[in-house]
């Protein structure tokens, strides 16, 4: 095959240059001398502006909080067998229409993060912010987490994979109502089957119920780690529950809580490339 030419590399280039910037990166590697800086000008030029300080959530009124590492998790693990696994699945999840939510939704929210990973956290159901960007735990809750996956945990947030128990927004943000979860539970189900996580971390009531199995309050569910179908199941308070009820002792017990996970998996990286 003719090797391509100048302008063949220009422009197979500018469209990875261009994927990478509509996925979010704003910065690449550069080798400390290098004499082809090409790459980092065509970056540089497509990249809307450069910031000043380390990446700081963009926040604005009424607008999501893109936590920074979201564009990274697209990345991590892409390509591997879970990931091709899960794209028809993800595509099923986009063509339902199996309970009253199709209709009120932007998008689905299927998950994000990388499908090799031994710990998987499942959340309820897409806020406006998820509904809007199609990706789970966007916003201020999403943002939260993330602190709890990077300075509670010690992992990075592209290495684990989230998602919901509802892979559509609920009107209002209104609870998940029992013939939802029903209509969307074997999405979540082979999400599990594909990732075979080690480790589940539940966040909030709906999908400690649904994992546990036990109609009990999340603060009695938080106490203890259950094992389902050979994997460990731990339980702990929403994030939106937290930064409602900002209080020491309730951000001591998601510490606990989340330290379990770290007491199982041990420290990371969890996945190794
Ligand atoms: N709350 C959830 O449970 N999931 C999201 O994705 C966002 C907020």
């Amino acid at each position: 095959m003719a090797r391509p030419g100048k302008a063949e590399l220009a422009r197979q280039l500018r469209g990875h240059l261009e994927l990478l910037a509509a996925s979010g990166v704003r910065e690449l590697p550069v080798k400390a001398r290098t004499t082809k800086a090409a790459p980092v000008k065509a970056a540089a030029k497509l990249a809307p502006k450069p910031a000043a300080a380390p990446a700081q959530p963009r926040v604005a009124a009424g607008k999501a909080v893109i936590v920074p590492s979201v564009a990274l998790e697209e990345l991590k693990g892409f390509g591997s067998p879970q990931a091709r696994a899960l794209e028809p699945v993800a595509e099923a999840v986009r063509q339902c229409a199996a309970c009253s939510l199709c209709a009120t939704r932007t998008q689905t929210v299927f998950g994000t993060g990388d499908p090799r990973s031994p710990l998987m956290i499942i959340g309820e159901a897409p806020g406006g912010d998820e509904d809007a960007l199609g990706k789970p735990f966007v916003g201020r809750a999403g943002k939260l987490l993330t602190d709890i996956i990077e300075k509670g945990m010690k992992y990075r947030r592209e290495e684990v994979y989230i998602c919901n128990v509802l892979k559509c927004r609920p009107p209002g943000n209104r609870n998940p109502e029992p013939p939802e979860i029903e209509a969307c539970r074997g999405f979540l189900y082979r999400q599990i089957q594909i990732i075979q996580p080690r480790v589940i971390l539940a966040v909030g009531l709906f999908p400690a119920q649904w994992l546990t199995d036990l109609k009990l309050p999340i603060g009695k569910l938080r106490e203890q780690v259950y094992e389902r179908d050979g994997r460990k199941v731990v339980c702990t308070y929403h994030p939106a529950y937290v930064l409602r009820n900002y209080t020491v002792e309730v951000r001591k017990k998601v510490h606990d809580d989340v330290l379990r996970v770290v007491q199982i998996l041990g420290p990371g990286p969890l996945v190794k490339d």
